[in-house]
């Protein structure tokens, strides 16, 4: 019989460590809900010491997400350990996630620490962490980079002291996949109670090793394996999650494991991440890059059309990925759209419907076909997360060769419209500006702006992310439209509006105040 591995999703706790992610307790339930539905074994739903707003997206995630184990990351110290209970402990099933490095240059230059020190730490952070629940898992940081003995010496107290769970990380990604697999199995032969726990590796990218590591140790029996939707993570990130599952699945005559992913709920959640953190998938990215089931050369397309298996060793509709492209047009209904969305996974109610029927007619109008790409494009426009105090009206630009690029805008907000004029540097940013000028929320500025083409053709759709800066923490906007300068409004409102929702119309507009969701209750 298959054995069976453990998917530990850490998007949110690692993922979210991403340069450049910075994600709201919604935006992080919304996460959680799907990661649920794609039945991973366990969410690592943050780390409740960093800071108010990643306790109480814990906490949150604690109360309502039920089916997998809720996990939360303490450093092997009681104040962290406290938090990361206080944080869980509505969870139907928490577990705590302790940690401290054990290699030689951690412990010299990091902790400044002795490796006894470090060892008794260790002991009595999971003895600790084991009065407030059973399931309590173990890291010992740089793992791959410790002594052996010692490394073997910690975990074997670590399991003495009550961890269920032991975690050999790759923090740095500096493994390779024969020494990685090798390494595992020598802790299995060295460690005399491992059988107790189930043993854990979390592989870092920074050679791009992260996922061939990872599956190199599940080989070496390692049972459980920590990654991330999309590849997200510290500096190169870390494993991707669809690439292990993926990769067990379609080489299950060659691993003899499984896993217990929806396996088509996977295309859907690495939209769904991309989408909030802002974070683009790369097109050849493996599994859920839009090039990854295309065929772009003569040969492969004949080939594929006699035998889809010529060239394609997974079918993309196993991970969701709909083959229908060409879908609706200008004379399809509300049915006919809302019966596509509920195929595409989408089930949406009637006011959103609403909104992204009037969305699709508009666009049916301006572009010959609608995809299911432009149809995700719609929807995930419609499905707000921060309600929406400042929406587009309208947009007037004036650009060119000879002329100062100006830009008036008009912004609804509370029923009434609201409008002023700017110039700038180009079109984006005249209208940029003749927002800041309506809005006004001073300490605001934008730091990073990307546009993307979301289909393909002249009438593609382009979607718009921008990042700004508010009091030293980043907010992410979305986009989308057949009008690049209009996706770029709509996403800096959508950064605004989330400034807003966060902090508070008092807070932004008169100064002060702390963040209004990281308040707690
Ligand atoms: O990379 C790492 O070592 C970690 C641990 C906290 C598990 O993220
Ligand atoms: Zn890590």
């Amino acid at each position: 019989m298959a054995r069976r591995v453990f998917i530990f999703d850490t998007t949110l706790r690692d993922g979210e460590q991403s340069p450049g992610v910075s994600l709201n307790v919604r935006e992080k339930m919304e996460i959680a809900l799907q990661l649920a539905a794609l039945n991973v074994d366990v969410i690592e739903a943050g780390f409740p010491i960093a800071s108010p707003g990643d306790f109480a997206a814990v906490r949150e995630i604690a109360r309502e997400v039920r089916g997998p184990v809720i996990a939360a990351l303490a450093r092997a110290n009681r104040e962290d350990i406290d938090r990361a209970w206080e944080a869980l402990r509505e969870a139907e099933r928490p577990r705590i996630h302790t940690f401290i490095a054990t290699s030689d240059i951690h412990m010299k230059y990091k902790l400044k620490k002795t490796r006894e020190e470090v060892l008794e730490q260790a002991v009595a952070a999971v003895k600790y962490a084991r009065q407030y629940t059973p399931d309590v898992e173990f890291s010992a940081e740089d793992a791959s980079r410790s002594e052996l003995d010692f490394l073997c010496k910690v975990i074997e107290a670590a399991i003495e002291a009550g961890a269920t769970v032991i975690n050999i990380p790759d923090t740095v990604g500096y493994a390779i996949p024969s020494e990685f697999g090798e390494f595992i199995t020598r802790i299995r032969e060295r460690v005399k109670n491992i059988d107790r726990v189930i043993l854990s590796v979390h592989c870092h990218n920074d050679l791009g090793l992260a996922v061939a590591n990872s599956l190199a140790a599940v080989q070496s029996g390692a049972q459980q394996v920590e990654c991330a939707v999309n590849g997200l993570g510290e500096r190169a990130g870390n494993a991707a999650l669809e690439e292990i599952v993926m990769g067990l699945y379609t080489r299950r005559s060659y691993y003899d494991c499984e896993t217990a992913i929806k396996y088509d709920e996977i295309y859907r959640t690495s939209k769904m991440v991309s989408s909030l953190t802002g974070i683009p998938v790369q097109p050849n990215k493996a599994i859920v890059g839009k090039n990854a089931f295309l065929h772009e050369s003569g040969i492969h397309q004949d080939g594929v059309l006699k035998e889809r298996q010529t060239y394609e060793i997974m079918n993309p509709q196993l991970i969701g990925l709909s083959q229908t492209n060409l879908v609706l047009g200008k004379h399809s209904g509300r049915h006919a759209l809302r019966e596509r969305l509920a195929e595409l996974g989408y089930i949406l109610k009637d006011d959103e419907l609403e909104r992204a029927f009037v969305r699709f007619k508009n666009l049916a109008d301006r572009k010959k076909e609608i995809t299911d790409l432009d149809l995700e494009a719609i929807v995930k426009n419609e499905i707000k997360i921060a309600p929406e105090l400042y929406q587009l009206s309208y947009l007037h630009i004036s650009s060119g060769t000879t002329v100062v690029p100006t830009a008036t805008v008009g912004l609804r907000r509370n029923g009434g419209t609201l409008e002023d004029a700017a110039c700038g540097d180009g079109p984006v940013d005249a209208a940029f500006k003749a927002v800041d000028k309506i809005v006004g929320i001073q300490d605001l500025s934008l730091t990073e702006y990307s546009l993307s083409a979301i289909t393909g053709g002249k009438d593609a759709l382009g979607e718009v992310v921008v990042r700004v800066d508010y009091r030293g923490r980043t907010f992410v906007g979305r986009g989308v439209s057949t009008d690049i300068i209009e996706s770029s409004v709509k996403a800096y409102l959508n950064a605004i509006n989330k400034v807003i929702h966060e902090y508070g119309e008092d807070a932004v507009f008169r100064g002060g105040g702390e963040p209004q969701e990281e308040q707690e209750k």
